[in-house]
């Protein structure tokens, strides 16, 4: 079964390069990100788990959880960590699922047979501390992802569930936000005074700042 924007992510055990963990337990009141690889000792795998680590304070710093997975064994998983560190210069510093059995993979339909019959496809689920998922994004074997991209997504879902706006294409950190077409005119001018209404449906404020 697909997993979709607004299930609960399926909960599971797994052996990982920092231990065994139970998803949830793990994630307990953390935004996460689950991440799958096709395989070890791959090359753009390989540049993808670097970049990843390389980016932990990033993660950190959003409160959001790591965890890749590939379903190759634990001990295929600490021998490739030697290289990650020497190709990328970084260290895992996060957990890596063996799955070798792929019940991970096949809960959270990681495995597309007209792709590869046995091999992950590259999954992202990002996953809010209420356990929903509230990000899918799937890419080929033969393309690394955009992890600053996943970063930016994040702060749009972060900011998204705290105020009823919503971020125009490219929109980074920082820029001017939409005002949710469920907020009416009377409650805006309250809400984000001084909008600018660009056609009625478009009404553009300043983003909110965290309080
Ligand atoms: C890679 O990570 O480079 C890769 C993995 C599986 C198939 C093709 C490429």
């Amino acid at each position: 079964m697909a997993v979709r924007l607004g299930d609960e992510a399926p909960n599971f055990e797994a052996d990982t390069t920092e231990g065994r963990i139970n998803f949830h337990e793990w994630k307990k009141g953390s935004w996460a990100v689950l991440f799958s690889h096709p395989k070890d000792f791959t090359p753009v795998c390989t540049t993808e788990l670097g970049t990843v680590a390389g980016l932990k304070g990033e993660f950190d710093k959003r409160n959001v959880k790591v965890v890749g997975l590939s379903v190759d064994p634990l001990g295929s998983h600490e021998k490739w960590s030697g290289d990650i560190k020497d190709v990328t210069g970084h260290a895992l510093n996060f957990p890596l699922i063996a799955d070798p059995d792929k019940s991970v993979a096949n809960l959270y339909d990681m495995i597309h047979p007209n792709a590869s019959d046995t091999a992950t496809v590259r999954s992202v689920f990002v996953i809010a501390p209420d356990n929903k998922i509230k990000l899918t994004l799937t890419y080929p074997a033969s393309t690394g992802r955009n992890f600053v991209e996943l970063l930016r997504v994040i702060d749009s879902l972060q900011l998204t569930s705290k105020y009823s706006v919503a971020t125009p294409a490219d929109w980074k950190q920082g820029e001017d936000v939409i005002i949710a077409l469920n907020v009416s005119d009377e409650d805006a001018k309250t809400r984000f005074p001084g909008f600018v209404a660009k056609k009625p449906y478009l009404r553009v404020t300043p983003q909110p700042k965290a309080s």
